[in-house]
């Protein structure tokens, strides 16, 4: 029994009805599960309240060379409705506070009273928290949060431990065992979190390698300004709406953007041509689907296989007149329908050398009109029940456009004809269609007699 046990018989040692070891392994098997740092710490914050039988926790991130706070419980608090105000506090991770001790030092802290630090202590505590909230903070427990390497990933601290179970008594010292099971607790989380950290920086450089891929693709291309981030996004809402996961939906956002790679592969003569393609160029153009895929295609990973499957069928129509293989219907993968929407939406909107953006009005009735022809009518639905979301990321991504080169004019270019190289052929074209055709003739505004807002490959 404690020493303040001793003076209220009533009230039974805490340390004595609580099953450490079933609650660290309880915990540790929630804990390996979650994947969201967040809500790892919140749930390691919760744990440690329990087990440390205490009035309050709270947890900090290292971030470099600060503490982060990331959440805080306080019984006493919380039960005079006071809700806690740290957002976006930070503390120096060095010797002068409680926490920026037992991070730099790697040592717990086991205090007493920390209104009764010796005089020798090299940190001190600020008690702003206690005077701005009425409360006051005793005995102290601070803990660091190391992975298996030593590094410092936070901080968890506890406030007053209680002396009696279920959160009652006086507030007494953190007693030794109670401190080596939440050295255990914190050793847990921060391999969990460590885990969680290498996915996510495996995830950030996938992300970046693909980025860095397209772009490399881009020296080639003129279609930049932003085009793949929005037309990446517009494929993950559409997908999403369409009914894919939250999982396959991380995949499109990825392969997406790989739709043109393939255009690695074609001769800057034809890419860059600044007139109309010949039906020789145009089939070289269109071989940009196949090439994509060839370069993506045997792959294990998730996103390079569905990026190879977007790269063959971006370009395919719905009513079969598309290429490279003339796919009708649903025979078209869902990804390839999706993106082709996506990006043609953005192409039409956009501003290339060779054409302006179109108004966005016109842009609408476009896609209303390819409906059931170019694109899946069931996606064209869906793009316009999500209107709102969909020209938010087109606001939120706004093209760096290049310097216009031509006037507006009628599209006049035939749909997804080979090469539109005459009047005649040109005048029996819908505009959209062009963007798949485009290859057909870019940057006619070098050509003045044959001069129109067409869209390239996008
Ligand atoms: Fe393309
Ligand atoms: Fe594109």
């Amino acid at each position: 029994m404690s020493e303040n046990n001793k003076q209220n018989p009533g009230v039974q040692d805490a340390e004595n009805s609580i099953d450490y070891l079933n609650l660290l392994v309880t915990s540790g098997l929630a804990l390996s599960e979650m994947d969201d740092p967040a809500e790892l710490l919140s749930l390691m914050a919760q744990t440690a309240l329990i087990m440390g039988n205490c009035e309050g926790c709270t947890v900090y991130e290292a971030n470099g060379n600060q503490l982060k706070f990331v959440t805080t419980r306080n019984r006493v608090l919380e039960s005079r409705g006071v809700k806690a105000a740290l957002k976006n506090y930070t503390i120096p991770i060095d010797l002068k506070t409680t926490a920026g001790f037992a991070a730099s030092s790697r040592k717990t802290l086991n205090i007493p009273d920390v209104y009764n630090l010796p005089p020798e202590s090299p940190f001190s505590f600020n008690p702003s928290w206690d005077v701005m909230t009425n409360y006051r903070s005793r005995s102290m427990m601070v803990i660091p949060m190391c992975d298996s390497r030593g590094n410092v990933l936070g901080v968890l601290q506890l406030i007053n431990h209680l002396t009696g179970e279920n959160f009652s008594g006086d507030v007494s010292p953190f007693p030794k065992k109670v401190e080596s099971y939440l050295k255990a607790l914190a050793s847990q989380c921060g391999v969990v979190l460590r885990n969680l950290r290498m996915q996510d920086d495996l995830r950030q450089s996938r992300i970046e390698t693909v980025k860095k891929f397209v772009k490399a693709s881009e020296y080639h291309d003129t279609d930049t300004g932003g085009h793949i981030e929005r037309m990446s996004r517009y494929s993950v809402l559409l997908y999403q709406e369409l009914g894919f996961d939250e999982s396959a939906c991380e995949v499109m956002r990825l392969a997406a953007m790989l739709h043109d790679v393939g255009k690695i592969s074609t001769p800057d003569a034809v890419l860059k041509k600044p007139g109309r393609l010949t039906p020789e160029e145009f089939e070289i153009m269109k071989l940009h689907t196949v090439k994509g895929y060839e370069v993506l295609r045997g792959a294990d990973s998730p996103f390079l296989q569905m990026g190879a499957v977007i790269a063959y069928t971006h370009h395919e129509k719905w009513d079969g007149s598309g290429y490279p293989r003339g796919l009708k219907g649903k025979d078209i993968p869902a990804e390839g329908r999706v993106v082709a929407i996506a990006d043609v939406f953005d192409a039409l909107c956009s501003r290339r050398v060779y054409k302006e953006s179109w108004p966005i009005d016109k842009v609408f009735d476009e896609l209303r009109n390819c409906s059931g022809s170019h694109f899946d009518p069931q996606i064209v639905e869906i793009f316009f029940d999500n209107l709102d979301s969909i020209l938010e990321i087109k606001a939120q991504f706004p093209a760096i456009e290049p310097p216009p080169q031509v006037q507006p004019a009628p599209v006049t270019v035939a749909v997804g004809a080979p090469a539109a190289s005459t009047p005649a052929a040109a005048s029996a074209s819908t505009p959209v269609a062009q963007q798949s055709a485009a290859e057909t003739k870019k940057d006619e505004a070098q050509n003045p007699q044959e001069q129109s807002p067409s869209l390239k490959a996008s």
